[in-house]
């Protein structure tokens, strides 16, 4: 499940009911999927896909998206720094950005037009819609792997469009995972 952290506020959202309603609040559509088939690593995009049909279909047509395709990205990645780096700048796009992740974690940074900075980590049976328009940066987490499902209306609309007002310097892209929800119920038992 996702995790919601609001740095200025010093608040870490981790109930799915909750996380779900506060991204609701801010557009952000939120669901958590089981796939009809567990993929294993050596899946190949076209057995991801597969997989999920049940979910995507019926939310490409609702969302009128196109294409879908599964990136997969590993820290053996070739350019792998060069490719983060386009991303873990503020900026938006002409399109929605949805994301579901199949394997590994990132971490979402969303900048509203009204209230305080917020990090959304996302980890394995995420579904994550960032409508278009929307300021945001992406990182992934230590061990920068992740393998997502990517849904498009128009791939040349997912060009991102910088800010370049610096917003981003100021937040550490460091991911939790799961050991910080387990060290928290043990500190609060
Ligand atoms: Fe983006």
């Amino acid at each position: 499940m996702a995790i919601v952290r609001i740095p200025a506020d010093e608040a870490v959202i981790s109930d799915a009911g909750a996380v779900t309603a506060f991204l609701a609040d801010h557009h952000i559509d939120y669901e958590h999927w089981t796939p009809d088939h567990p993929v294993g690593a050596e899946a190949t995009p076209e057995m991801v896909l597969a997989a999920y049909a049940r979910e995507i279909e019926p939310l490409m047509a609702r969302g009128g998206y196109r294409t879908a395709d599964v990136i997969d990205v590993r820290p053996e990645t070739p350019n792998l720094e060069a490719m983060l780096a386009k991303f873990s700048r503020e900026h938006w796009h002409d399109e929605d950005e949805v994301r579901f992740i199949i394997e590994g974690r990132g971490l979402f940074h969303v900048h509203p037009q009204e209230g305080p900075v917020f990090a959304i980590e996302v980890e394995a049976g995420d579904l994550i819609r960032v409508p278009k328009g929307t300021h945001h940066w992406f990182d992934l987490c230590a061990d920068r792997r992740i393998r997502a499902i990517r849904l498009f209306q128009d791939q040349s609309g997912w060009t991102p469009h910088y800010t370049d007002t610096g917003i981003d310097q100021a937040f550490q892209p460091v991911c939790f995972g799961p050991s910080y929800l387990s060290a928290r119920s043990v500190h609060q038992a």
